[in-house]
């Protein structure tokens, strides 16, 4: 069986009962309110206006409730369609009464599929009936965005995120905050021959002080400490080491390559010059930041989004900061990532952080 993008999956009777669930009913295409979005975005990063022409990554499935019990099936049914999709999966018409417990719920079973766990942010406090959950909480023109850069979630731990499960608590009008996702593995499938051969077998560290350690101004850290809206932990052990990570990964269900590296998390790439580290990370993320590999989620109420961080980048799209929005993450550890030939590092070639430096 061949799925989009080259996902290819032998049918067994467990995956064709699974492609029946009931949960897939009505499946369709993510919404793409173009009129309604502000004009003029320009990408931090490229400095070219944002722009998404990946129509075919993700999936909306409108008849799940996510307040339900699920057991092993339906959990696979769920990834399996999100696996299909490129990794973006848009839950729409959940119950306004959902509570953060319903979400840390549902999270967990999406965990426990894979025998893993929650992994709470390392550094900003959880909400406080939900310690595994982040809330980020921006107030109307508070003129702070977080998440604003490409990124990975997670992918400074060494077994860096599986899923992000982010429900739009208080979302602005349909259309602006959207999200902006790359499928990082198309950007990978698309690269030509002579580019890939460069970049396979790379390594490079990640770092969870380059968004939240003191002294960098305009980072994560500086977004917080503008607003007391999110608190700091009072431990943050995940700031003293830097990971190594490969540049290529493979990911473990579909066994598909992705360009795993971030402006936002990556320092620099291991036993190469400063100046080429410079070009080949640009290089990088101008590429995967190109339309044809981007899609938009835009919000709206009642919605939660699960994506694979394996398989996409993501960042939040600056345009207006004029209405409050308050969104809820919950997150799931996965594995430490491998290389194409199933290599690993993150667990074993740890770094000092003030040792990865190159910021
Ligand atoms: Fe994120």
């Amino acid at each position: 069986m061949l799925l989009r993008h080259g996902v290819r999956r032998v049918a067994s009777a467990t995956q064709l009962a699974v492609q029946s669930s009931r949960l897939l009913d009505g499946r369709r295409p993510l919404i793409q309110p173009h009129d309604l979005r502000p004009k003029g975005v320009v990408d931090m990063l490229t400095g070219k206006p944002v722009q998404s022409f990946n129509d075919s990554l993700g999936v909306e499935l409108p008849h799940v409730d996510l307040t339900d019990d699920f057991d092993y099936d339906d959990i696979e049914a769920l990834k399996q369609a999100c696996d299909e999709a490129g990794g973006i999966v848009v839950f729409t018409n959940q119950k306004p009464e959902m509570t953060v417990h319903d979400h840390v719920r549902f999270a967990r079973s999406v965990a426990d599929h894979d025998n893993t766990c929650l992994e709470p942010h390392g550094v900003a406090a959880g909400h406080k009936d939900a310690p595994e959950m982040l809330e980020i909480v921006r107030e109307a023109n508070a003129g702070v965005v977080f998440g604003e850069n490409w990124h990975s979630d997670f992918s400074f731990h060494d077994e860096s995120a599986s899923y992000s499960i982010l429900r739009g608590a208080e979302v602005p009008r349909l259309g602006v905050n959207d999200t902006l996702f790359s499928s990082v593995e198309d950007a990978w499938d698309a690269l030509p021959q002579e580019k890939k051969d460069l970049l396979i077998d790379l390594r490079c560290f990640h770092s969870a002080n380059r968004a939240y350690g003191k002294g960098h101004g305009g980072n994560s850290r500086a977004a917080m400490e503008k607003t007391d809206t999110m608190a700091f932990k009072k431990d943050m052990p995940i700031l003293d080491f830097d990971v190594l990570q490969p540049l290529v990964s493979m990911h473990p269900r579909t066994g598909r390559l992705g360009l795993f590296a971030s402006p936002t998390f990556t320092t620099h790439i291991e036993g190469v010059s400063a100046e080429e580290n410079k070009e080949i990370l640009n290089f990088v993320y101008q590429w995967f930041a190109r339309p044809e590999f981007c899609t938009r989620v835009s919000w709206q109420p009642n919605q939660v989004v699960m994506w694979d961080n394996r398989s996409l980048s993501h960042k939040g799209v600056a345009d207006e900061c004029s209405e409050r929005r308050v969104v809820q993450r919950v997150t799931v550890r996965g594995s430490s990532p491998m290389n194409h030939r199933g290599e690993q590092w993150s667990l074993t070639h740890k770094v000092k952080a003030a040792e990865a430096g190159l910021f």
